[in-house]
């Protein structure tokens, strides 16, 4: 019998990746997904530390999970408890202290060596394994090549680990130090992503125009010469890629945004704070100018670029003058969507012992005159597109029944009536209504050959699935 993994994923896209990578590592090993712990043999917790009390709740989540591996030992069948992921990272052996429930800890960069840590857990080296380091090798060249199909929205992870210590963020510390795969390497994964399915595949890294991965010429390739050899690939049809910093943004990855259609017209840009004080704190090594610059030079490139960010609020020393400033920058930019958080001290940054910190209450305060503004752009964005044809790839079904799911080339989710075989296939909508957070539309036609003709038939929305 096939034994049976179960994967929780927390946090970002990076983690949502590095699950589907560790259940390729476990594959030969005979373990396959279930989405239910219940029957799992093997647990994952794969965590993210970027939020407030991440690893508290890491911790309750074992304790709930605690009474399932005991009704299963009871049965005379044995559970593994695997906690993965930055939280694993940042707390190593004091987890298995704390909750020695867990049978093993590993970080980020060291999940390819998942077959013989769990292989010593069964051989009955018990006790708890931790596995923390940050390797020499890579791990991309000890794993499996991918398993499972991701579908028709694929991620590819090129760049790992971010040198830029912003003075809030754990990532330095959890992740390790900026590393990029080889574009040799990154294109064999795209055309295999392609060849399962891939119709659209967004590259994943930290900092992932910080790029800088060797080239099959010997030469350093930054992420602007990838997205182009990746464009070339036939029937991949949508490139994306996140998360971005200001800083990395040159000139070819701009001109790449003017040259190349396939890369789809919305970036994931932060910029954290509108104050120039407070970006020198924050060690973001830009101004707001600069940020405004950036975009400037975007949207000359692309004219119908849409832009997202995240924002901190609240961030120590953080004045009304300097929150003021950071409306006037969402104002000036105008953002398609954007995530903003109140600022929460992350132990061992150096923002942490900062002495004077933004009281809860003016937190909270910003914090929703910022999403009041962000959620007014949103909004208007949805809305401008009512009465539009867009080209949406269809991801997955809707919350009702006849309803799918699929992405405008501006990340908006757009919710159609159509049978579930359109699944996986990019069609033309018409939009008809616009919320904060979709939009909804009628089908127009079917694209069956992804970029190469779109078929102009009218699609019969009684079409059986
Ligand atoms: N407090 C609040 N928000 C944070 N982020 C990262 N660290 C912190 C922190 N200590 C936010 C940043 C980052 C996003 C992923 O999470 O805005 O871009
Ligand atoms: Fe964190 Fe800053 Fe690196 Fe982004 S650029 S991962 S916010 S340190």
């Amino acid at each position: 019998m096939p034994k049976k993994l179960y994967i929780k994923t927390y946090g970002c896209q990076m983690n949502v990746y590095d699950s589907v990578r560790m259940a390729d590592a476990l594959a030969p090993l005979g373990y396959a997904k279930t989405a239910s712990p219940e029957e799992a043999d093997f647990v994952i917790l794969n965590t993210c530390h970027i939020r407030e009390k991440a690893s508290e709740k890491v911790y309750s989540e074992l304790g709930r999970l605690r009474p399932l591996k005991a009704a299963a030992a009871a049965e005379g069948r044995q559970v593994l408890l695997g906690v993965a992921g930055c939280v694993a990272q940042a707390e190593g052996e004091e987890m298995l202290r704390r909750a020695p429930v867990v049978d093993l800890v590993f970080g980020p960069q060291t999940y390819h060596r998942l077959p013989e840590m769990v292989t010593r857990l069964l051989a009955g080296e018990g006790g708890g394994l931790v596995d923390t380091d940050f390797p020499l090798e890579s791990k991309f060249d000890h794993l499996p090549e991918e398993g499972a199909s991701q579908g028709a929205a694929a991620f590819l992870s090129v760049q790992e680990g971010c040198d830029k210590f912003c003075s809030f963020c754990v990532v330095p510390y959890t992740r390790g130090a900026e590393f990029s795969r080889p574009v040799a390497e990154v294109v064999a994964e795209a055309k295999r992503l392609v060849a399962s399915g891939a119709l659209e595949i967004t590259l994943l890294g930290q900092n992932v125009n910080a790029y800088h991965g060797d080239g099959p010429d010997g030469a350093t390739w930054g992420l602007g010469r990838l997205l182009r050899r990746l464009a070339e690939i036939e029937g991949l049809a949508r490139l994306r890629y996140t998360t971005s910093h200001p800083r990395d943004m040159d000139a070819e990855l701009i001109a790449t945004h003017r040259d190349e259609p396939k890369i789809m017209p919305y970036l994931h840009l932060p910029v954290q704070s509108g104050s120039d004080r407070i970006l020198s704190a924050m060690n973001r090594k830009h101004s707001a100018d600069d940020y405004r610059r950036i975009v400037g030079e975007l949207r000359n490139a692309r004219p119908d670029l849409a832009l997202s960010s995240d924002f901190i609020v609240g961030f120590p020393g953080e004045r009304d003058l300097d929150f003021a400033a950071t409306l006037r920058l969402v104002t000036d930019v105008g953002y398609a969507q954007a995530y903003s958080f109140k600022y929460s001290p992350r132990p061992g940054t150096p923002a942490s012992s900062i002495e004077e910190q933004v009281p809860e209450a003016i937190k909270t305060e910003r914090l929703s005159a910022l999403q009041q503004l962000i959620d007014a752009q949103q909004l208007a964005f949805n809305h401008a597109k009512i009465g539009e044809r867009l080209e949406v790839l269809l991801e997955k079904p809707g919350k009702r029944a006849g309803q799918l799911i699929g992405r405008s080339p501006w990340m908006q989710s757009v919710v159609v009536e159509a049978p579930e075989r359109l699944i996986g296939h990019i069609i033309e909508v018409d939009i008809e209504a616009a919320h904060g957070n979709s939009l909804a539309g009628r089908v127009v036609t079917l694209d069956c050959a992804s970029e190469s003709h779109i078929a102009r038939t009218v699609f019969a929305q009684t079409g059986a699935a």
